[in-house]
């Protein structure tokens, strides 16, 4: 717990600009600061920060809120892990409360295992760069394996000379206690006295979520079989490598941007691609993928990506570790590298582009890899192939979504030549048998889906004309634009308060956080003239349209707001929305265009999509579609429930 007063404090302390200087390149536009968005990538800066306000706005992906809020979206920080990042930047001390003093005693041990690797990460790499044993042995190791001194300085990595006690004497003469950098497993002790676990290796510091340095891996130089070509820091209280991915802080903000994550074995793997340029990567060191490692990945994204070497022998050992990443909810594929390549010597030959294109055009689903893998095995043995079948439909009943597994289910009876309905047994025995919650909760689901009433078709093309819900949108604008609604938003505290918004900023900001469009070009004008002023800190009234030299514009607007407008205005009637007049319901008349336009775009773009589905044949790209309508299906849900609530209010 932290106290209120420091909370206070810190807040107090942070200047947003400041904070998220360190994350995005930002450049003074009036009295607000611009850049580009660090949750999309795009080529024009729509991030805004008023230093002002203390608020960031990003209008790309629609995320915006305060300083604490910007680093629990950035770093993916929980709120206390915000605070205190921000407490260390400005040097405020924070004395949680109600710690015991066991919890201090193993706090402060962890502190000083932290400081410990810090200054052995430091020693490494100074070894490596500034002693000619480092340079003629380490350096020149890693150069010869084609990391450029950019990539090593990004990796942080070093060397380990020879010598016996050159790391422990060094700490122990700058005041560490050998005890620490025993229990980190950087110092070894005998009768004789203590020496260095890394000796002769080139290093590879294994980093945390924010940097923090958690241990080593340091390879050996030689050829020689005596020895392990890897030595890892032994597990700690700070190092627990079933809860670690090799290269994590360094690809999250390319996961998250890429919305997807590939996986690697080793580390030279991860740099490799990292330096080719293909950065949202990451290893399980060698190890059993474990669920606290695929829990990391979903923090960013969804979508994982396997890497395999050519030769398939650790392939099958993999399965269990891939089951698990079904289990999350998550979608995995699976490229496999020509034989002799792994991704380290493949990323090494081939530009971007080239590694780019060869990951996408070889990534394939993960049960349809395995069903061929183990297909090949079983050729024409039926024991075998009933054995694969099974094996395969073990996979398929791991997988939450109902839907997903219906489509696999699918895919394998085509591969295998068995009906639907005997592998859809088969899976739910398995759901049945493991007494899975989730199943349960997915015929819950099926039955509500059954519920949900159909999308009303309109037009021919199943499409709702949205003229006039354009219309009445652009017409609210240029008639209110400057007047202010209240709006609720939640504070840092997580209470409502009151906020005051102009209705033209109100409608930009909502219909851009759903990066929706008018079909209408004029309208589209007129909103984009709102936007640019916004982007300004201006709200434009009414007279900068009627005073417009663009006579398009000029046009619109007056036709939009002259009182005779009886197509707004039988249409509002008709459906007995709200009183065109009354500017004191004006708030309900915003939200409520708002949601309606919402809602009506929605329903089109299922019925587009309903319209792709029937055509679509690959199954990779059914799958997609089938969960852009539940998202929007979802969506258009909740519109319909916002406006049944301003309707009875
Ligand atoms: N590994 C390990 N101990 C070993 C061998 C491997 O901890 N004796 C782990 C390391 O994390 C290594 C990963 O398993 O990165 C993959 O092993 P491997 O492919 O052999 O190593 P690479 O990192 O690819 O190293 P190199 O390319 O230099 O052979
Ligand atoms: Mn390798």
């Amino acid at each position: 717990m932290i106290p209120k007063e420091t909370i206070e404090k810190i807040f107090d302390a942070a200047d947003i600009v400041e904070v998220i200087n360190d994350f995005v390149h930002l450049k003074k536009a009036g009295s607000n600061y611009k850049g580009l968005s660090p949750f999309v990538n795009e080529k024009s800066p729509s991030f805004m920060v008023s230093p002002a306000k203390g608020i960031f706005k990003d209008f790309s992906s629609g995320k915006g809120g305060n300083v604490v809020t910007f680093l629990m979206e950035h770093e993916h920080f929980t709120y206390p892990e915000a605070l205190k990042w921000l407490a260390n930047k400005y040097n405020i001390e924070i004395e949680e409360e109600e710690l015991t003093a066991d919890q201090i005693q193993a706090q402060t041990e962890r502190e000083s295992l932290y400081l410990v690797n810090q200054f052995a990460k430091d020693f490494f790499v100074r070894q490596m760069f500034e002693t000619n044993e480092g340079k003629a042995i380490g350096l020149s190791y890693f150069k010869e394996r084609g990391f450029s001194e950019e990539t090593i300085r990004k990796f942080e990595l070093g060397y380990a000379p020879e010598g016996s006690d050159n790391l422990t004497k060094a700490a122990i003469s700058a005041g560490y206690k050998i005890e620490y950098l025993v229990k980190t497993g950087l110092s070894k002790t005998n009768e004789r006295g203590s020496y260095d676990f890394f000796r002769g290796r080139v290093i590879f510091p294994i980093q945390n979520l924010t940097g923090r340095v958690l241990g080593f891996g340091g390879r050996i130089l030689k050829q020689d079989k005596k020895s392990a070509k890897y030595y890892n820091s032994p597990e700690s209280p700070i190092y627990n490598k079933r809860k670690i991915l090799y290269g994590l802080y360094q690809a999250k903000n390319e996961i998250i941007k890429e919305d997807g994550c590939f996986l690697v074995e080793g580390y030279t793997d991860v740099i490799s691609l990292h330096q080719t340029g293909v950065r949202n990567v990451v290893a399980s060191s060698g190890t059993a993928l474990t669920e606290d490692q695929i829990r990391l990945i979903k923090r960013y994204t969804n979508n994982v990506t396997i890497l395999y070497d050519g030769d398939s022998a650790g392939i099958k050992a993999s399965f269990r570790g891939i089951d698990l990443i079904l289990k999350e909810a998550m979608n995995v594929k699976v490229v496999l590298f020509p034989d002799g390549e792994d991704p380290d010597s493949y990323s090494r030959k081939v530009s971007k582009e080239e590694l780019e294109k060869y990951l996408e055009e070889h990534a394939q689903d993960f049960i349809h890899f395995k069903a061929s893998i183990l297909l090949d095995d079983a050729k024409n043995d039926p024991i075998k192939k009933a054995e694969t079948i099974k094996d395969i439909v073990s996979s398929i009943a791991v997988i939450p979504n109902q839907i997903v597994r219906q489509v696999y289910i699918q895919a394998t009876s085509q591969i295998f030549g068995i009906t639907e309905q005997a592998l859809l047994n088969e899976v739910n025995k398995l759901l049945l048998k493991s007494g899975d919650k989730q199943y349960k909760e997915q015929q819950r689901q099926a039955e509500v889906v059954a519920q949900q009433p159909s999308v009303p078709k309109v037009s021919k093309d199943g499409k709702h004309p949205l003229e006039f819900q354009e219309r009445d949108l652009v017409r609210l604008m240029v008639q209110y634009g400057d007047k202010f609604i209240t709006v609720e938003v939640e504070n840092e505290d997580g209470e409502t308060e009151e906020v005051n918004y102009p209705v033209a900023q109100f409608i930009i900001e909502e219909m851009l956080s759903d990066e929706i469009e008018y079909k209408n070009k004029d309208y589209q004008l007129v909103f984009d003239e709102y936007y640019d002023g916004l982007q300004q800190g201006l709200v434009v009234s009414e007279k900068h349209f009627t005073h417009h030299p663009n006579q398009a514009l000029n046009k619109v607007v007056i036709d939009i707001t002259t009182p005779k407008d009886s197509v707004s205005q039988n249409w509002a009637k008709k459906h007995n929305i709200y009183p065109v007049d009354e500017s004191e319901r004006l708030k309900e008349a915003v939200i409520q265009a708002v949601a309606m336009f919402k809602l009506r775009t929605a329903e089109n773009m299922i019925a587009e999509k309903q319209k792709e589905l029937k055509v679509e044949t690959d199954i990779d790209k059914i799958m997609k579609i089938l969960e852009s309508i539940n998202n929007l299906t979802r969506a258009r849900n909740a519109f319909a429930e916002q406006l049944g609530i301003v309707i009875t209010r």
